[in-house]
């Protein structure tokens, strides 16, 4: 069996590919990214070596690209982590995020129409579904409810995501599709509201939080998602949506908190910026079909989920230092050069 997993030299792709070749032994796994600037192929050193996996470095939007990796490799699976993933550059950079996020997604599905793999999977977004009333903590996002994304990232997302749901519906492609909430864990870029306060709290910097930080977000480890999708992939219904999500709601502010006290930083630290254009207020996510059909659960609670992604970034400067000095651009050049 040969896996595509594209988006792999950035968070959520990496801890996924490391899940994934353990859990599997006898497949074959192949790693397409362009490495954007979110992307750190150093995190995938280890998996360099390894005799069934291949790195290729290449553009999902590139139909010559595509097919003949296609060609070259004949997948069964097609995992789609690639993508434009920050709100804040999507705000700045729109056209760039509809042209990955949507076009590159369709040039997938054409090859997978093309070539005829067994299932097709995209790693979507709870965002695609807007935002909830912070004032009704009862009201949650179902597979049901409609898509209302605020930002060019979220509409973006939610642009792929139809286009998936389509390609089934018309060219009967085997596809499935999970929407899961915000990831934390190892090897998050440090532009992501935890990594980027861990990081700064360690730098002596101010804390920047987005307006009155009660925008709440449902916080899951990225751990819990990898082996959601392997589940999905594995016994997931053809054609079906699944929400990914621990309820773990807190806001903003209770995160940074958090992390001010587990690195003894005062609070005083933490600054109030002008908040993000439209700005969701809160994400909240019902995973129940997720955990009913196929009886996954999450196992990390978030407390302990942070202490140890604290811990994590406090013992791995050699992975987070070269992405802050900007030197890991040359050595994602240096090693896809040998690869
Ligand atoms: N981070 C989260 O909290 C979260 C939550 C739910 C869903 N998601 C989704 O999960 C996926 C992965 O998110 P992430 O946080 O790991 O993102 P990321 O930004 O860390 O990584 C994205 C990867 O995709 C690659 N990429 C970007 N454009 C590409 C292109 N045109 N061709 C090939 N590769 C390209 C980048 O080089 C990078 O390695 C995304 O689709 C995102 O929408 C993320």
């Amino acid at each position: 069996m040969t896996v595509l997993v594209t988006g792999g030299a950035g968070f959520i792709g990496s801890n996924f590919l490391f899940y994934y070749l353990e859990a599997h032994p006898s497949c074959r796994v192949v790693c397409l990214d362009s490495l954007t600037y979110a992307a750190n192929l150093a995190t995938l050193r280890p998996l360099l070596e390894l005799e069934r996996f291949r790195f290729v470095r290449g553009d999902i939007r590139s139909r010559e690209t595509v097919f003949s990796l296609f060609e070259e490799e004949r997948p069964e699976l097609v995992v789609n982590f690639a993508a434009e993933s920050h709100v804040d550059r999507s705000i700045a950079s729109p056209e760039l995020f509809t042209q990955t996020n949507v076009l590159g997604t369709v040039t997938l599905l054409e090859a997978c129409r093309a070539f005829g793999v067994q299932r097709f999977h995209q790693v979507s977004t709870d965002e695609v579904y807007g935002e909830l009333p912070p004032e009704r903590p009862e009201l949650l996002f179902t597979e049901r409810s409609p898509l209302c994304p605020s930002s060019p990232y979220s509409s973006s997302k939610a642009g792929a995501d139809l286009a998936v749901l389509a390609w089934a519906r018309t060219y009967g492609l085997p596809v499935t599709l999970s929407r899961c909430s915000n990831n934390y864990g190892p090897y998050q870029f440090p532009e992501k509201l935890i990594p980027l306060m861990i990081l700064r709290c360690l730098e002596g910097k101010t804390l920047p939080v987005y307006g009155t930080g009660l925008q709440i977000r449902d916080w899951l480890h990225v751990s819990d998602h990898c082996r959601a999708l392997d589940l999905i992939l594995e016994h997931g219904r053809e054609g079906a949506v699944y929400n990914i999500g621990a309820r773990s709601e807190r806001s903003n502010l209770e995160v940074v908190r958090s992390i001010c006290r587990q690195l003894d930083v005062p609070e005083s630290r933490i600054e109030h910026v002008p908040d993000r254009k439209g700005h969701d207020r809160r994400y909240g996510i019902d995973a129940s079909l997720l955990c009913r059909e196929l009886g996954w659960q999450p196992e990390t609670d978030f407390e302990e989920g942070l202490r140890q992604t604290v811990q994590w970034y406090l013992s791995q400067r050699a992975w987070w230092e070269p992405i802050l000095s900007g030197a890991y651009r040359a050595e994602n050049e240096r090693l896809a050069a040998c690869v």
